[in-house]
């Protein structure tokens, strides 16, 4: 038996517990031992029936479907004491503005509680697998992040982004819902609040069942470090695959912006910008699955670009993606090394005078130095902004992790090079190239404010996506990083 019992309130119970562990008995009889506890020390708080009703009629939240609410190792968690109080500002804030110390019980008891909740208080309203967590995507995930900003629901509930608890601390913390709700109740909960927590304060957002679930996804991720993200390019459809059906779809989807040849020059494309990407230049073997996948199911805003690029999941189908993916593999390979910047350059369409400065700086060699820049100025308030961090080792190294590896939508090497020279794989591709950081007699007369607004923003109308899901202390660690490959 627990021996910190000393800290369960009422001395009935203690002696009640006492009871139960010298005796072992059967498992009806503990169940209802575990009828007799919550009729002793939890109803004069907790409703276990009835009708869903105004917190402001209630001392505590509704236990009546508990056990479809809870993941069971949670719910041993809180009623032995071991969890943070979830309103942060007390369950009635109206009455006191202090979190509420929960009453606590043995593991025993807490088992014997959750076996009776699982037996007596099922929610018939939950249908069990209507929420696939399994099929959870990483860029879902986000998105339903992005969409529980949107739709106000930071303005009264807790999250942890990046390490810090954010949000409105009125109603129930969110930071460890992956570790304590069952995502079907979550599921339906989302569909109507109102069928749960009527006249409490609650909100009924204008959101698709598909944004529900995209939240949904976010929530649960909440406070699990290692959740397993699924991979849609590891299912059966990319399995089979097939490099014929992806050249017919390339042909009647791809090919009126993309041309028929992947040069970027189909009948949409004059009236576009920026263009549609040059899939010739592009050695799409190397490009990130994740990265290919989510542009082609999800569309160019998926990965910080234009609207422009439509999603195609609903076109295509998964099946589509998958083989329009296997043709742009099998078909284009990119340019030869050198020939690159070139490539680019030629392609380029810009102002005169730049196009001569760039001709000109470059000699006709692939290593341009000073670029034509198509960068908006940035706000005078961003051009004064100086770097917050030092240049400490630890500051250049995680500048580094995200520059190389870590950032999202995309690595910055893959576009800028793992040099910083502009010379990433999807350079070629892009017009206009993407910066050279390796460029002193260029990169000295750009502050710090614009290189931070840059990347915070974006460059509309170029390669340069917007990394606004960057906190503004990684943006400054990856502006060290750049200033440390000049030459
Ligand atoms: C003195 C009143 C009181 C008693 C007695 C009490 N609780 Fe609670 N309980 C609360 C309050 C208030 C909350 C809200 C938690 C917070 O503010 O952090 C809560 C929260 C909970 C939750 C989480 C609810 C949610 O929001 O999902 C569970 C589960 C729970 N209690 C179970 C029990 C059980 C089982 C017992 C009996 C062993 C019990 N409680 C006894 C007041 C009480
Ligand atoms: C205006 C404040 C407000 C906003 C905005 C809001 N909520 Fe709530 N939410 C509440 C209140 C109040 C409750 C009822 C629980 C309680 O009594 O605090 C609640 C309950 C919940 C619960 C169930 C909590 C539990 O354990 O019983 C979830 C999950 C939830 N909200 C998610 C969301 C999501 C997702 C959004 C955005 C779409 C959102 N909320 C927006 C106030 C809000
Ligand atoms: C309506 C025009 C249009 C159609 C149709 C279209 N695209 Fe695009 N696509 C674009 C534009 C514009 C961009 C460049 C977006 C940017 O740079 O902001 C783009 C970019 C891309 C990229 C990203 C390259 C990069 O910069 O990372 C890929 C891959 C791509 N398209 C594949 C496809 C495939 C496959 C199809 C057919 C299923 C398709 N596109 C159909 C307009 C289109
Ligand atoms: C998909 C390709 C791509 C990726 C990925 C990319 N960039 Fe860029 N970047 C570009 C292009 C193209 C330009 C040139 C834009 C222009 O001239 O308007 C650019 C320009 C810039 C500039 C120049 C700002 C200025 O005013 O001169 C900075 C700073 C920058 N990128 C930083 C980053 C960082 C940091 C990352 C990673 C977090 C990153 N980029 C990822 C393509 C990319």
């Amino acid at each position: 038996m627990n021996m910190n019992r000393g800290i369960v309130i009422g001395s009935a119970l203690i002696a009640m517990v006492g009871l139960m562990s010298s005796s072992g008995m059967s498992l009806a009889s503990d169940q209802m031992a575990a009828r007799d506890i919550l009729q002793q020390n939890c109803v004069q708080c907790h409703r276990l029936e009835g009708r869903p009703g105004s917190r402001f009629n209630l001392k505590a939240p509704d236990l009546i479907w508990a056990g479809s609410k809870y993941r069971r190792p949670w719910l041993i968690d809180w009623l032995t004491g071991k969890e943070a109080p979830l309103y942060a500002k007390g369950y009635r804030w109206d009455l006191s503005e202090a979190p509420s110390k929960h009453p606590v019980v043995s593991a025993s008891e807490a088992n014997a509680i959750a076996d009776y909740f699982a037996a007596h208080s099922k929610d018939p309203r939950v249908k069990v697998g209507a929420y696939d967590l399994s099929k959870v995507t990483k860029f879902e995930a986000s998105f339903g992040g992005m969409a529980f900003k949107a739709h106000a629901c930071l303005g009264c509930h807790t999250i942890n982004e990046d390490g810090k608890i954010i949000g409105g601390p009125q109603s129930t913390a969110l930071q460890a819902s992956g570790q304590r709700y069952d995502q079907d109740w979550l599921f339906r909960f989302g569909l109507n609040p109102q069928d749960f927590v009527p006249h409490s304060g609650e909100f009924l957002a204008d959101a698709t069942e598909p944004q529900l679930r995209a939240v949904i996804g976010y929530l649960m991720t909440q406070g699990v470090d290692d959740f397993k993200y699924y991979e849609p390019w590891t299912s059966p459809e990319f399995g089979v695959a097939s490099v014929g059906r992806g050249k017919v779809i390339y042909k009647e989807y791809c090919s009126q912006c993309h041309g028929a040849t992947g040069k970027g020059d189909g009948p949409a494309a004059s009236g576009l910008n920026p263009k549609p990407a040059i899939h010739a230049n592009i050695p799409f073997e190397k490009l990130p699955m994740e990265y290919l996948y989510n542009v082609i199911n999800h569309g160019g805003p998926a990965i910080g670009k234009s609207p422009n690029m439509p999603y195609w999941n609903l076109t295509i189908g998964q099946q589509g993606v998958a083989d329009v993916i296997a043709y742009l593999k099998a078909t284009f390979k990119g340019l030869p090394a050198g020939a690159a910047a070139v490539s680019a350059a030629a392609t380029r369409t810009m102002p005169t005078k730049a196009a001569a400065t760039a001709t000109s700086s470059s000699g006709g060699r692939s290593d341009v130095c000073v670029q034509p820049r198509k960068t908006v100025k940035a706000p005078d308030s961003f051009l004064v902004m100086t770097n917050p961090l030092a240049a400490s080792a630890e500051v250049l190294q995680a500048g580094k992790t995200l520059f190389q590896k870590s950032a999202k939508p995309a690595a910055c090497a893959m576009c800028h090079g793992e040099k910083g020279d502009g010379k990433g794989m999807m350079g070629a591709a892009l017009v206009p190239p993407p910066r050279n950081f390796t460029c002193n007699a260029m990169m000295k007369d750009i502050p710090d404010g614009q290189l931070f607004w840059i990347i915070k923003k974006g460059s509309p109308g170029t390669g340069m996506m917007s990394f606004s899901g960057l906190s503004d202390e990684k943006v400054w660690q990856l502006i060290h990083y750049i200033r440390s490959l000049g030459r």
